[in-house]
């Protein structure tokens, strides 16, 4: 039986301390790109749902992560309005782009590498969750540590449907692919501040 580390073992690195505190200062910024965070994965469990109508496992869990992720969307909006923050758009973080270069894109490699990548977001986000909830006011922390049993399952069901979907072996080698990527993408310098960003850079310091 395969074991499935917790996220914070699964993910290369920890969030470097530097990110937690510039979030933490930035309160703002952090809030609208997470919610925009939370409401990008649900549109990308359910376009999941409709690239693979045929797999009856992955339509069963991406519809409740859906859900679960359009919720954490409406709580997010719900602490911005209280805060007197108002939703707006903002520049895409370069985070999921980069992960995406590395997805092939011939099926049915592509299926694989798009649950390896998901499950990567979802054990970074509970793992930055922990990671930033100490720097937080303490409402902030409690919702933050609140909302990480739901992202440690949405990164299990993931890793188990790229499980589902490929050999161990295959599995594996694009985990550490993607580990590796993604471990860059946060231990470097980084000029915006986004949910998933890197190491701010001298001049968000
Ligand atoms: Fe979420
Ligand atoms: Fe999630």
């Amino acid at each position: 039986m395969r074991a499935t580390l917790p996220p914070e073992q699964f993910v290369a690195c920890a969030t470097p301390e530097a990110w937690c505190v510039t979030a933490a200062r930035d309160l703002e910024t952090l809030l609208i790109d997470h919610a925009y965070c939370e409401k990008k994965a649900a549109s990308t469990a359910v376009a999941l749902m409709f690239r693979y109508p045929d797999h009856p496992a992955l339509l069963d869990k991406l519809s409740r992560l859906a859900r679960e992720e359009l919720r954490h969307f409406e709580q997010v909006q719900k602490i911005l309005r209280a805060r007197g923050m108002v939703y707006r758009r903002l520049s895409a973080s370069r985070y999921a782009e980069g992960l995406r270069r590395v997805m092939r894109s011939s099926e049915p490699a592509r299926l694989v590498d798009t649950l390896v990548v998901g499950a990567f977001i979802e054990a970074r986000s509970c793992e930055r969750f922990l990671r930033l909830a100490p720097h937080l006011p303490p409402d902030l922390g409690a919702f933050y540590l609140g909302l990480c049993a739901a992202e440690r399952r949405h990164y299990a069901d993931y890793l188990a449907l790229a499980h589902s979907v490929a050999g161990a072996a295959e599995v594996e080698e694009r985990v550490a692919l993607v580990r590796d990527v993604e471990r860059e993408l946060i231990e470097t310098p980084d000029r915006e501040l986004r949910f998933h960003s890197g190491v701010p850079a001298p001049a968000l310091n």
